[in-house]
């Protein structure tokens, strides 16, 4: 007989987990405000808050953070880390910085003024609040396929080049550059297709405006252009990523993600310009230019992730397993954005409250009754993630409203991923008696989700 799927890896060091009750669940999310950003870790069984600096580093990757060289400038570890992004990329120049963020704040900081307008495939919201801060206004222009989470597509990540090019026709002189994510994640770990961000590349450089890609699942999106788009099936991980940064001008990454580290971030460009720029942002915020933020042994690691996870059988075991919880959904009839995305499932909140009025934010309802059924930690990318708009102030109910079950690399087996299922089951199946959802008691201005404090209508 044909031998099942299995992971491209085996365990070789353990992180005891532990249950609670449901009582004890109760107590603890009245005390985190009803938000499970402020849960303490023990108090979570399965956590799928993020991918981000939440995998499992390879033996290979430790052993290398052992080489470390925290010189504090011209260190070893930097060079390594510098020579592995300049071979996967392309890109000659690289700063790093301590994460994603800090790349887009250290890049921002040179290239953002009051009044400009960034386009791009759904921002992430730190690379949104990057934009508004500088009081620029940062514009949506994905397909509006995303939006219609039951429709089957292959590139639901994609820019929709009839909105950029209005938004560029519009703001001729007033883009400094567009932002183009892979994967697309806010709208669903969505990738985007080789033939887009060609594409995309070409009409903004038609415009004179260059390309930065937000590269933090760049690795999950080459694999699924090997997998989707023809023509493609026969190159391997590493070509298709070299093509993808060949059509842009320059990257941010968070390397949290398919850096495969705990912490890193970094910016690499080609444009000489942009890099003396930004290089007077680090300084002042990351640190030095060989180390910006980072650990010698942190760079060594990430030169060492960075390989590991443009390999395919890597990603083909990661993406297995976001699958494989996908097809349980299935199996319960829960409807998510379809199809599953590279790093995360995320269930269609008004979907599946349809008792619970948007202003009561059902996502982040559903979030609160998914912890208090099992104990398992998912994420609000909704209503509450996409903040007030800065003009008007009202809350932003124009976009999807998503609980995110997101997986960490490399951390969990699929009976978790059996448990995830049935906890959400358990909570489908009771979702008509959900009749009423959370109400802020207080937010911040920008970001809110990460603090916000929230009751429950009764
Ligand atoms: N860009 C994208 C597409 C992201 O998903 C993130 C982070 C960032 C930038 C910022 O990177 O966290 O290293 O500062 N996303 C995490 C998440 C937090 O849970 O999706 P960072």
């Amino acid at each position: 007989m044909e031998l099942p799927f299995a992971e491209a890896w085996k365990i070789k060091m353990v992180e005891p987990i532990r249950k609670s009750t449901r009582a004890e669940r109760e107590k603890w999310l009245e005390e985190a405000h009803n938000n499970i950003f402020m849960l303490k870790s023990e108090q979570v069984y399965i956590d799928l808050l993020t991918d981000s600096g939440t995998g499992a580093m390879s033996d290979r990757q430790w052993a290398a953070l052992m080489m470390g060289d925290e010189s504090y400038s011209g260190a070893r570890s930097f060079f390594e880390f510098k020579d592995t992004v300049t071979r996967l990329t392309g890109f000659k120049n690289v700063i790093p910085t301590h994460q994603g963020r800090a790349a887009e704040n250290v890049l921002f900081s040179y290239l953002v003024k009051q009044g400009n307008v960034v386009p791009g495939n759904a921002h992430f919201d730190t690379t949104k609040g990057h934009i508004e801060s500088r009081k620029a206004f940062a514009i949506d222009v994905t397909t509006d396929e995303a939006k219609d989470t039951q429709l089957e597509a292959p590139f639901k990540g994609n820019v929709s080049l009839e909105k950029l090019e209005k938004v560029l026709k519009e703001n001729q002189g007033n883009v400094p550059f567009m932002v183009l994510t892979v994967t697309n994640n806010t709208v669903g770990g969505q990738p985007v297709s080789m033939k887009n961000i060609r594409e995309t590349s070409e009409l903004c450089h038609k415009y004179g405006v260059p390309v930065v890609m937000d590269s933090a699942r760049f690795a999950e999106n080459a694999y699924f252009i090997k997998i989707r788009e023809k023509g493609f099936e026969n190159k391997t991980i590493k070509e298709i990523a070299k093509e993808m940064f060949s059509y842009v001008d320059c990257m941010t990454m968070s390397a949290k993600k398919d850096g495969l580290v705990n912490m890193g971030g970094f910016i690499a460009t080609n444009k000489d310009d942009w890099y003396e720029g930004a290089k007077k942002f680090c300084i002042p915020f990351e640190g030095f230019l060989t180390y910006g933020g980072m650990n010698g042994r942190d760079m060594a690691a990430l030169a060492v992730g960075l390989d590991e996870n443009t390999e395919f059988d890597m990603l083909d075991t990661r993406i297995h397993q976001v699958q494989y919880l996908a097809k349980k959904l299935d199996e319960y009839g829960i409807p998510y954005q379809r199809p599953a995305g590279g790093h995360a499932i995320f269930v269609d909140a008004d979907k599946v409250l349809t008792n619970v009025p948007k202003e009561e934010f059902p996502a982040q309802t559903l979030t609160c009754e998914l912890y208090l059924e099992s104990g398992v930690r998912a994420c609000e990318i909704g209503y509450i993630l996409a903040d007030r708009d800065p003009v008007t102030r009202e809350n932003r109910f124009g976009g999807l409203d998503f609980v995110r079950l997101c997986i960490p690399r490399r951390v969990y087996t699929n009976n978790h991923m059996d448990v995830i299922a049935a906890s959400l089951k358990n909570v489908f199946d009771r979702r008509d008696s959900i009749k009423h959802g959370v109400r802020i008691t207080w937010e911040a201005e920008l970001m809110r989700h990460f603090t916000v404090q929230l009751e429950r209508i009764k």
